[in-house]
């Protein structure tokens, strides 16, 4: 059995929803319902991890501190770790590291905090099963996505092994998209400390998973394109994953709660 820790990602400054999230950080903001860090804890749920750290800003450390009983996720044993300033997600994963203690795992579940499924969480419960540490290293959760250029778009083998991540490109090479849910080995800490803060001052997890592609060690699992997964990192795509979620939300409630 895998014993496995999640890591959400949950700082960082959300400059592209400003003025909102200079007083409000973006995992707080609602998608219709409930707020944005609500669905990361679904994905650690669904993927089956023994603990969970938060990673988040200083700030918010008091809103996550009853974040299970609050928002529903009591079954989950969840910590939170301050980061102290937004200099990457690399520099964010090291950062949770010492709250996990002494514990050893055998796999480390990472997300972005602002990555929203509205569905698909069997699908991610499938993406446990198959994305096992004797196959790979390191593991990428891609979908198909009509917009690719707006993303990390990988290329792959028809065997699933990543052969190039490439951010944000004008000619995607594929429609393939990463959706910032990645299971990593326990090397992932040493690989980080030798990582070098880029031009814009991070740690950039590219890089990290750059060290696993060298290696032939990093694969990609695809999602299929039925599952609704939006980045919710600009105003226009959290608007678009609130609609998403109004209408599965209304598809499954009882007709008086419309
Ligand atoms: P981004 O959306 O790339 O960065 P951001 O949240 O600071 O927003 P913006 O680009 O608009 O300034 O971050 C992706 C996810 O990673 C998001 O959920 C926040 C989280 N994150 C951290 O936890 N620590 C960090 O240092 C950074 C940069 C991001």
């Amino acid at each position: 059995m895998t014993r496995r820790a999640g890591i959400i990602l949950a700082g960082g400054s959300g400059s592209r929803m400003h003025p909102t999230t200079e007083k409000v950080n973006k995992h707080l903001l609602p998608v219709y319902d409930r707020p944005v860090i609500s669905f990361p804890l679904e994905v650690m749920r669904a993927l089956d991890v023994d603990r969970t750290v938060i990673v988040c800003n200083e700030l918010d450390q008091a809103s996550y501190a009853d974040v299970g009983e609050w928002l529903g996720f009591a079954d989950l044993r969840i910590a939170t770790a301050v980061q102290a300033s937004p200099d990457g997600l690399a520099s964010a994963i090291a950062t949770a590291m010492p709250a996990f203690g002494e514990e050893d795992f055998d796999q480390y579940i990472v997300t972005v905090g602002d990555g929203v499924y509205i569905t698909g969480l069997d699908q991610l419960a499938e993406v446990g099963r198959r994305a096992r540490p004797e196959t790979a290293l390191a593991w990428a959760v891609v979908q198909p996505h009509p917009h690719p250029q707006d993303f990390g778009v990988v290329t792959t083998t028809d065997e699933g092994l990543v052969t190039g991540v490439v951010e944000k490109p004008t000619v995607p090479p594929t429609s393939l998209v990463c959706t910032g849910l990645y299971a990593f080995d326990p090397s992932l800490l040493s690989r980080i400390s030798e990582l070098s803060y880029s031009a814009r001052g991070e740690l950039e997890i590219s890089e990290l998973l750059q060290t696993y592609l060298d290696q032939d060690q990093l694969r990609a699992i695809a999602l299929g394109e039925d599952v609704l997964w939006f980045d919710v990192g600009t105003p226009d795509r959290l608007l678009d994953a609130s609609a998403a979620r109004r209408e599965a939300v209304n598809q499954n409630a009882p007709s008086s709660h419309r």
